[in-house]
């Protein structure tokens, strides 16, 4: 492995992604980029991105590729990925994947590792429904697994806890629908190409959290030694 990462996380809605993310980008010092918190920042701000986002967010469905592409595309390019880059949420679809792998191509670059979160659809509605969400930075709680220090407020920027608007039962079954039918395929594209590590999501954070250091300590060393 090159000095460089360029590290995506992957899993279904819930599975830890935001969670872990914040660890890792604590522990690795590199930009985190979640597709999610750009667009609801978007859609907070009401920019034209955020209001071509909203309505396909609430229902649970995708947003379009080609809005995506462009913005996760512009920040892969940028001096602030020099060293390497932590994606949540991006790529969620085959053309998306394909778009990462052309652009880290044109940048004579590669991806260094998927890390796969696995948790199975019931522990899914488990978590999202005791979810709360920070409204300042998008830092994220659960009423009975990591609850606040005190009730509706974020321990970390004191703003307001929030339910997420797609968070609600009905849409969080259909955000599983979309997970499986245009997501999921992804984990046996980056299978194929040795670059997924399978994370078990279904332990505690600091486990999980555990799990994927030691899996980077791994890959770190069969680098070392191939060199
Ligand atoms: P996004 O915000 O990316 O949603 P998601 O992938 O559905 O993921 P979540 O944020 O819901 O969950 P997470 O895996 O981060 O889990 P978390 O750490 O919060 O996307 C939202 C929408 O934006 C999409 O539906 C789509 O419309 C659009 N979008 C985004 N990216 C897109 C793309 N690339 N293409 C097209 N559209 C896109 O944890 C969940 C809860 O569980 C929390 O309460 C947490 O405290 C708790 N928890 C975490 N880990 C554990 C654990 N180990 N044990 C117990 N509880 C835990």
């Amino acid at each position: 492995m090159s000095t460089e990462l360029n590290l995506v996380l992957l899993g279904p809605p819930g599975s830890g992604k935001g969670t872990q993310g914040e660890r890792l980008q604590a522990d690795l010092e590199l930009p985190y980029w979640a597709t999610g918190d750009i667009l609801r920042a978007a859609v907070r701000e009401g920019t034209e991105l955020g209001r071509a986002a909203k309505e396909y967010m609430d229902r649970g469905d995708l947003v379009p590729d080609e809005v995506i592409v462009g913005m996760i595309g512009q920040r892969i390019d940028s001096d602030e990925a020099a060293d390497g880059f932590i994606l949540d949420g991006f790529p969620r679809t085959a053309p998306q994947a394909e778009a990462l792998a052309t652009k880290l191509t044109e940048l004579g670059r590669e991806l260094t590792v998927v890390l796969l979160i696995d948790v199975v659809d019931d522990e899914v509605v488990r978590r999202l429904g005791g979810r709360r969400t920070c409204v300042e930075g998008g830092h994220v709680f659960h009423v009975d697994f990591n609850p606040p220090g005190q009730d509706g407020v974020c321990d970390i920027d004191g703003s307001e806890l929030v339910i997420r608007d797609d968070d609600k039962p009905e849409v969080i079954r259909h955000r599983l629908e979309q997970y499986h039918a245009k997501t999921a395929p992804l984990i046996e594209h980056y299978d194929t190409h040795s670059l997924l590590r399978r994370i078990d999501g279904a332990e505690s954070p600091d486990a999980v959290a555990d799990e994927i250091r030691r899996t980077l300590a791994t890959l770190r060393l069969e680098a070392d030694e191939a060199i």
